[in-house]
């Protein structure tokens, strides 16, 4: 199994860290424990994370601010991407901020709450409705705006999030997307085309929702009778039996499992070191 894949000009450890867990329940207002969170980055960098996903919107800046508490000043090969295209209200919903301005105010707070005056890489995270109907914006003007962004020198590559293999097409025509980021685990495989055409291109591939996510009415990974029962034989817990099937589903797939807790983070650290078996693999794919 390889070990790293590259992005935007760098190369990234495969198993990275997803930065939506460390804010209050609805990824909304200060973590439950402040301290704990602050752990969390500062064991995942020590652990060997050189990949970190976060989001403005995340609290909202809640956990831009704790990256920025835990971690800077940054280590040199510590690759910070961020999205943009969200926005949240006070009830905490999540509302589109699609038009190419907002893109690019969204890329300033990032750098701003940061502290960086570069992100390795954006992505566009596309919401295709507005609540009042309005036209989307299109995909386009959105991508030219993120090619500008990063010619300017503010992010290192232009990357989409929970797209179609349309919009993916669409976007390569008008600039290089270095990273994919849609949702895709053992529960959900929707996406295997994307992906597929992902590993074709030699993009990255980051799957969210690796696990499931933590949204109560989603299926869960490590609730799958075959998947427990395969960690039980193997002695791990059920997080790395899916984790490690995202890790060998294709080289260019870069994991970001959030957590919000140390120990969690132990355990999806060490995939790296874990390897399912082909039989164990076509146990998996016969169950889905
Ligand atoms: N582009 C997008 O639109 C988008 C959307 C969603 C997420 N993302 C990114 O993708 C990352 C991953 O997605 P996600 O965090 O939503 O969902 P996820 O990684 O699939 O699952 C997170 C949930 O799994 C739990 N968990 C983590 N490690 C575990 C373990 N070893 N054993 C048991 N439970 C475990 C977490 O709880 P604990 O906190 O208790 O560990 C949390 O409830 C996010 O952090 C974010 O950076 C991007």
């Amino acid at each position: 199994m390889t070990e790293t894949f590259p992005l935007a000009g760098r190369t990234v450890r495969r198993v990275g860290f997803g930065a939506m867990q460390l804010p209050g329940p609805g990824v909304m207002g200060p973590p439950r424990d402040r301290d704990e969170a602050l752990r969390v980055l500062r064991r995942a960098v020590e652990r060997g994370v050189n990949h970190i996903d976060t989001a403005q919107f995340y609290g909202p800046e809640v956990s831009n601010e704790l990256i920025r508490e835990a971690l800077h000043p940054y280590a040199a090969d510590l690759a910070i991407v961020s999205k943009v295209g969200v926005r949240r209200d006070e009830s905490g919903a999540w509302l589109p901020a699609q038009t190419p301005a907002e893109l690019r105010a969204d890329v300033e707070e990032n750098l701003r709450t940061l502290g960086v005056d570069h992100l390795t890489a954006v992505n566009l995270r596309r919401m295709d409705e507005y609540a009042d109907g309005s036209d989307d914006v299109a995909l386009e003007d959105q991508v030219a705006e993120l090619a500008a962004l990063r010619d300017e020198g503010k992010i290192g590559g232009v990357g989409l999030s929970t797209v179609s293999g349309a919009d993916l097409s669409a976007a390569r025509a008008i600039t290089e997307i270095v990273c994919v980021q849609n949702p895709f685990s053992l529960v959900d495989q929707k996406d295997s085309d994307v992906l597929d055409s992902c590993t074709e291109a030699g993009i990255a591939y980051v799957p969210y929702f690796p696990l499931g996510s933590a949204f109560p009415h989603l299926p869960k990974v490590t609730d799958q009778p075959v998947v427990t029962a395969l960690a039980a034989r193997r002695g791990v817990p059920a997080a790395r039996v899916g984790l490690a099937w995202l890790l060998a589903r294709a080289d260019n797939v870069l994991l970001i499992p959030g957590t919000s807790s140390v120990a969690h983070l132990e355990e999806n650290m060490a995939t790296a070191d874990f390897e399912l078996t082909e039989e164990e693999l076509a146990e998996l794919a016969a169950a889905a």
